[in-house]
């Protein structure tokens, strides 16, 4: 696959199979991830893969799922099979806010698990302090984003955005449609 057609074909899933994903997989995502362009290069991002079924089961409670459809969110036998953890490290920036470089982070991720035919979806409204907790993180840890992933059991596409109006949404056969904006809306002739 090339990346031109990973960037098009990329959907957010919410519905996975429940088959395992080899854990050299999801190494090798991390690894990309520690590729990707970061401000003034400092890298101030750690990964943490949570495959095991228990801490799965545990996380689930902490993520929102879909929150423009009504029964968007997984079923228990089509919860994601793996999350990796996107986890700012105060050690390195002191500051903190870490969504630019977990953006990079994920996005990368989320190509490549594209081109591995793992299906994705970036979860940012969850609770990062009981995440934190139930991974026993240290304090100078903070969870960015979780990164859910899974061989999907749901079919996504994009469609024509009709009147601004941006909510996804379901077709009968459980297909999700995913307004984008025209390339005539977005390209500014300046
Ligand atoms: C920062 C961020 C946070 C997100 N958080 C959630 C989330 O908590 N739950 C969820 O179901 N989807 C979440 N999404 C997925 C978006 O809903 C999805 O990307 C959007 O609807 C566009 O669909 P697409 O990824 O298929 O293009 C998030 C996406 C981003 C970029």
């Amino acid at each position: 696959m090339n990346v031109y057609d990973a960037i098009m074909n990329r959907r957010t899933i919410r519905k996975f199979e429940q088959k395992p994903i080899p854990k050299e997989d999801l190494t090798k995502l991390v690894d990309l991830a520690r590729m990707a362009a970061y401000p003034a290069n400092v890298q101030p991002l750690k990964f943490a893969i949570i495959d095991d079924k228990e801490i799965l089961k545990a996380l689930y409670p902490f993520t929102k799922w879909a929150g423009a459809l009504a029964n968007g969110a997984p079923k228990e036998n089509e919860r994601p099979m793996a999350y990796i953890a996107v986890i700012g490290d105060k050690n390195i920036k002191a500051g903190g806010g870490f969504e630019v470089e977990a953006g990079a982070a994920v996005t990368t991720m989320m190509l490549a698990s594209e081109e591995m035919g793992i299906a994705s979806c970036w979860l940012g409204a969850i609770k990062r302090e009981e995440i934190k907790a139930e991974l026993g993180l240290r304090n100078e840890y903070d969870v960015v984003y979780l990164l859910a992933l899974g061989y999907p059991k749901q079919k996504s596409r994009t469609v024509a955005m009709q009147h601004g109006e941006v909510k996804y949404f379901e077709s009968p056969d459980g297909t999700i449609n995913v307004p984008k904006r025209s390339l005539d809306e977005v390209l500014l002739n300046v």
